[in-house]
């Protein structure tokens, strides 16, 4: 059985797919695989191991005649067309819960250097602009008392608010669905969208994209925010209209904005370089040795299910 692995990914996945005796090849150069050299070699393999970079549409699955599974390594999958590859007969699995705490840490370090300006002060220092302690000196905003809007209380919007919670802030969520866990560890109160965005201090976004969360947060949501607001995106670009956050930044309608995601990912919007008030990583959520670690296991395991004629641990479709 030919297994194909879009990118270097730990050892650990290909130990695992070895020990069943797979034959396993990996794409090698260090960036995301090219739509060619991705239809080149998924065209006869029998599963495939991908990345979020790697779109996974009709045209794609349908040079894709003995795949049996993708098994995606990362939680979300809007890179692949999950209906599709079912017509196909091809299993799609993802790589939840290995990456949670990894993830709602993020979240929470990008909350607090955008709260305590961290950013700023790592610049002045390395600038040699530190010229002495000074009472107004890059004055952020505390956690404490403050009201903490998860949008989207899956896994790790529930591992965000707990993490929050112990700032002492007031956790409020948005979601389809009531989270007992959440209310139970943190009492957090369910809200509407409108109240999460016009009453909290600081959101944190935790949705899924899909069609009906893709600029979820446009310009007329937007601006509902409070004027000190923090808003934070660890989950995707496109669940915000970056054009209008960029515009309510630049007009300092509110106090500043985390991004680990971005629209037009690794292309961002050139604007975004010009403002102070933001954090820009790149897309870091799950990079922890010990996350990538355990989503490689997983991802491996879903691969030899399937290819064992088993059921998959993790199926998204
Ligand atoms: C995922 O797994 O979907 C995350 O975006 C990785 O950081």
């Amino acid at each position: 059985m030919k297994v194909f692995i879009t990118q270097e990914i730990p050892e650990i996945a290909s130990t695992l797919l070895k020990a069943k005796d797979f034959d396993i090849s990996v794409y090698s150069k260090n960036k995301p695989i090219s739509k060619k050299e991705l239809l080149n070699n998924v065209k006869n393999a029998d599963a495939v191991i991908s990345l979020l970079t790697d779109k996974f549409d009709s045209d794609i699955l349908d040079h894709m005649p003995n795949c049996k599974i993708i098994a995606n390594y990362a939680v979300g999958f809007n890179n692949i067309d999950i209906n599709y590859a079912r017509q196909k007969g091809i299993t799609v699995t993802n790589t939840p819960d290995v990456l949670t705490d990894a993830t709602a840490d993020l979240a929470i370090a990008l909350t607090l250097a955008c709260a305590r300006r961290l950013v700023d002060g790592i610049d002045m220092v390395r600038q040699k602009r530190f010229n002495g302690w000074l009472p107004k000196l890059l004055l952020g905003v505390e956690l404490k008392d403050k009201v903490f809007g998860i949008l989207g209380a899956g896994r790790i919007g529930t591992a965000t608010a707990i993490r929050a919670k112990s700032f002492g802030t007031k956790i409020i969520y948005y979601s389809n669905s009531k989270n007992e866990i959440l209310e139970n560890k943190t009492d957090a109160k369910k809200v509407s969208l409108e109240y999460l965005l016009k009453n909290s201090d600081i959101i944190s976004i935790h949705l899924p994209l899909n069609p009906k969360t893709l600029h979820l947060l446009d310009s007329e949501k937007l601006k509902l925010l409070k004027k000190m607001a923090i808003i934070i995106n660890t989950a995707r670009g496109d669940i915000v209209d970056e054009k209008a956050l960029i515009n309510i930044l630049k007009k300092k309608k509110i106090f500043a904005a985390g991004f680990d995601v971005y629209e037009n990912e690794p292309n961002l919007n050139p604007e975004l370089y010009k403002l102070k008030n933001v954090v820009l990583l790149p897309h870091l959520g799950s990079a922890t040795i010990d996350a990538r670690n355990n989503m490689a296991i997983l991802a491996a395991k879903n691969v030899i299910a399937i290819l064992s004629g088993k059921k998959p641990i993790t199926p998204v479709n």
